[in-house]
């Protein structure tokens, strides 16, 4: 049988501090009522001085590797798929490296938003089962509420801080591991969600960057659209190439956006509300972290068992989308 790249173990970690509904209405026109009834969110988890990306990634990666009882020292890879990196370089993949004290791994990050960790999911196990490396540390974790404008309620309700992580391991003689990803962008739709500034076009240095946007902008509605046709469409394209129905799905584990648009994706694919995983009430939409975070949560609730069949699907800014179906 075929080298396959398994997933070994799962953590995950979000910031103590909660930041509730009520606590934004505080902040500008918004009410608990409509958070909850567009969106599906209740609180979320929001970083404190002191805690970045790097810190949640790392401390959602070293729960992964104690429990795959793998000394960091024995790592082969960490990748981090992120879009709110501590610094612009060094990579946050090198912070994490050096605080879990992987010396002798590589260290890379995967910039595709909240599909981050479906991208880089996608590259560890091609990576693990064409013999490149031997075990990878596979992170999504972002930390948006940093750079959210919080006069803006059509973004500040919607974001979260979280980091979610898994240990991939080679094996053989199995048939648990990826079945099958698709991975699909459109550039063109790089307007609807961005950052302007802090880059090489508008650089945070150059006072003439002050005209342009520092922080999340959104065009909700178009978003919105684009999310739930790109649900759908992915998680279609990976059941045909794998030759599956929706029925096959033991556990649908989506992007955790909104509750409108998960559910307006399990209603396309036929999946019943009992296989949809969902936390968005308690974390809001933690970009790359979304996916490893809820995948760690079913494990540790007994939902997601060795065997089961779990589809995986993201979007974000890009825009990018993507699914992986996974033999957990
Ligand atoms: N509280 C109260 N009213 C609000 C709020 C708020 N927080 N936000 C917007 N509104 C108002 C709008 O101003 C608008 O008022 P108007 O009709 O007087 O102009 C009204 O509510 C309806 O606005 P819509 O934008 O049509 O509301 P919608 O039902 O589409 O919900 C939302 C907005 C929740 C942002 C939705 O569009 C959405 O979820 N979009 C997708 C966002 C997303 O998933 N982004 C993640 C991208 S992933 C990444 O890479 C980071």
């Amino acid at each position: 049988m075929a080298r396959r790249a398994v997933i070994q173990s799962v953590g995950h970690a979000v910031p103590d501090k909660v930041l509730t509904n009520h606590d934004i209405e505080k902040l500008v026109d918004t009410s608990d009522d409509w958070i909850r009834q567009r969106t599906g969110i209740v609180e979320r988890r929001v970083c404190s001085p002191g805690e970045t990306t790097s810190t949640l990634a790392a401390a959602a990666g070293k729960q992964a590797l104690e429990r795959a009882g793998l000394d960091p020292m024995d790592l082969q890879m960490v990748i981090v798929g992120t879009v709110t990196g501590d610094m612009l370089f060094p990579s946050t993949a090198c912070l994490v490296q050096e605080i879990i004290g992987a010396k002798r791994a590589g260290a890379f990050d995967v910039g595709a938003a909240c599909a981050g960790f479906i991208y880089s999911l996608q590259i560890a196990a091609s990576m693990v089962e064409n013999g490149a490396i031997g075990n990878a540390l596979v992170i999504g974790a972002d930390a948006l509420t940093n750079i959210i404008d919080w006069t803006d309620r059509g973004t500040c309700v919607l974001f979260g801080d979280g980091a979610g992580a898994v240990v991939l391991k080679a094996e053989q003689n199995t048939d648990r591991g990826l079945i099958n990803t698709g991975l699909y962008a459109d550039g063109a739709g790089g307007k609807y969600i961005n950052i302007e500034v802090g880059g090489t076009l508008h650089p945070a240095c150059d006072p003439n960057s002050a005209k342009f946007r520092n922080t999340v902008f959104m065009a909700g509605a178009e978003v919105y659209r684009f999310a739930v046709n790109a649900m759908g469409d992915a998680c279609c394209r990976v059941l045909e190439m794998s030759r599956m129905e929706p029925s096959d799905i033991d556990l649908f584990v989506p992007h955790q956006a909104n509750l409108r648009i998960i559910e307006s994706a399990a209603t396309r694919l036929g999946i019943p509300p009992e296989k949809v995983f969902v936390n968005v009430q308690k974390y809001g939409n933690t970009s790359g972290g979304s996916i490893p975070i809820a995948l760690c949560e079913a494990v540790e609730e007994g939902r997601l068992k060795p065997g089961m069949i779990v589809m995986t699907v993201g979007f974000g800014a890009g825009v990018v989308w993507g699914a992986n179906l996974i033999r957990w």
